[in-house]
C-alpha cells in the first residue's frame, strides 16, 4: 500500500483512502476543462482562469511524480480551439511559452520527459521553439514523460496516421494487407506511449471533447464538478482509488 490520505465532508468526519501501489495507472490523460468558468464565477477574464490552470499543472506533474505515474499527458489546446476569440488564442500560446521557459530547468532536474502530442507547426515561431528545446533537453531523462497535447484533435491524428501510411503503400514500402492495429499505432502522435488507463475529466462535463480517440478504447473514465484550478492533489488520488476499485475486464468476462 502506498500512502495513506484523508478526505473530510466535515472535520469530525475524516475518512481514509489508501492507494494499492503496485496497481498506480501507467498512464493518465487529463482534459484540463473549467479554466473559464472558474474566472467567470470570480468575474476575472477567462485568461486569468488559464493562469491559475498552470498552478494545477504544477501540482499534479509533483504528485504525479509521487505517486509513480508513469506518463501523464494533458490537454491544453485541441485542434477546435482555434475557434476562440484572438486574444485568448494568443493569451494560450504565451502560456505554453512562458510555462516552458519558467519550469523547464525544474522539470528537467526531476528527470521528467517532455512531449508534445499534436502539429507543433501551426504555433507561433517562439511557441515552436520553446517546445522543440524542452524536448531536446528533456528527451534522455528518465522520471515522469509529460505530453502536452497542444493543437491536438484525435480525428486529425487519425486522419495524419492515414496519410502518412497511405504514403508508404504508395512508396511501395508497405502493401495493403501490411495495415494492422500496431502498425496504425505506430503513425499516432502517441507511437511508443501505452494507451492510457485512467481519463480524467473536471468541471462537471462527461465527454471527450476529441482527446485521443484511438487511444481510450478501454481507458476508465473519472469526472468531476471541480473546476480545473480547483483540481488538487487529493482529486487526482480519489481517481486512482476509484480506477483501483474497477474491474478491467478489456472485452472479456
Ligand atoms: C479548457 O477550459 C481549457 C483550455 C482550453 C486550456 C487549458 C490550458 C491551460 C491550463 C494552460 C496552458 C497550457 C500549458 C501547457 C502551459 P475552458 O476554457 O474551456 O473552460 P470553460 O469550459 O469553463 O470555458
Amino acid at each position: 500500500m502506498l500512502d495513506v490520505f484523508k478526505t473530510s465532508k466535515n472535520r469530525n468526519e475524516k475518512k481514509e483512502i489508501v492507494l494499492d501501489k503496485d496497481n498506480i495507472p501507467k498512464h493518465v490523460a487529463i482534459i484540463m476543462d473549467g479554466n473559464g468558468r472558474w474566472a467567470k464565477k470570480r468575474k476575472l477574464p477567462r485568461t486569468v482562469g488559464h493562469k491559475a490552470g498552470v498552478e494545477t499543472i504544477r501540482r499534479v506533474i509533483k504528485e504525479a511524480h509521487i505517486l509513480g505515474i508513469k506518463f501523464l499527458t494533458l490537454y491544453a489546446f485541441s485542434t477546435e480551439n482555434w475557434k476562440r476569440p484572438d486574444d485568448e488564442v494568443s493569451a494560450l500560446m504565451k502560456l505554453l511559452v512562458e510555462y516552458l521557459r519558467s519550469e523547464l530547468a525544474e522539470l528537467n532536474r526531476n528527470g521528467v520527459v517532455i512531449k508534445i502530442l499534436g502539429d507543433i507547426t501551426k504555433l507561433p515561431i517562439d511557441a515552436q521553439k520553446e517546445v522543440l528545446n524542452a524536448i531536446e533537453i528533456t528527451k534522455n531523462n528518465t522520471g515522469v514523460v509529460l505530453n502536452i497535447a497542444f493543437n491536438y484533435g484525435g480525428r486529425d491524428e487519425i486522419i495524419r496516421a492515414v496519410k502518412l501510411i497511405s504514403k508508404e503503400v504508395e512508396d511501395g514500402n508497405i502493401s495493403v494487407s501490411d495495415i494492422n492495429e500496431g502498425l496504425l499505432e505506430k503513425y499516432l502522435y502517441t507511437s511508443n506511449i501505452p494507451d492510457p488507463d485512467l481519463i480524467i475529466r473536471p468541471s462537471g462535463e462527461q465527454r471527450i471533447s476529441n482527446f485521443l480517440l484511438w487511444q481510450c478504447a478501454y481507458s476508465e473514465f473519472w469526472y468531476s464538478n471541480v473546476c480545473w484550478p480547483d483540481f488538487k492533489e487529493e482529486h487526482l488520488r480519489k481517481a486512482i482509488y476509484d480506477y483501483q476499485h474497477r474491474d478491467r475486464r478489456y472485452g472479456g468476462v
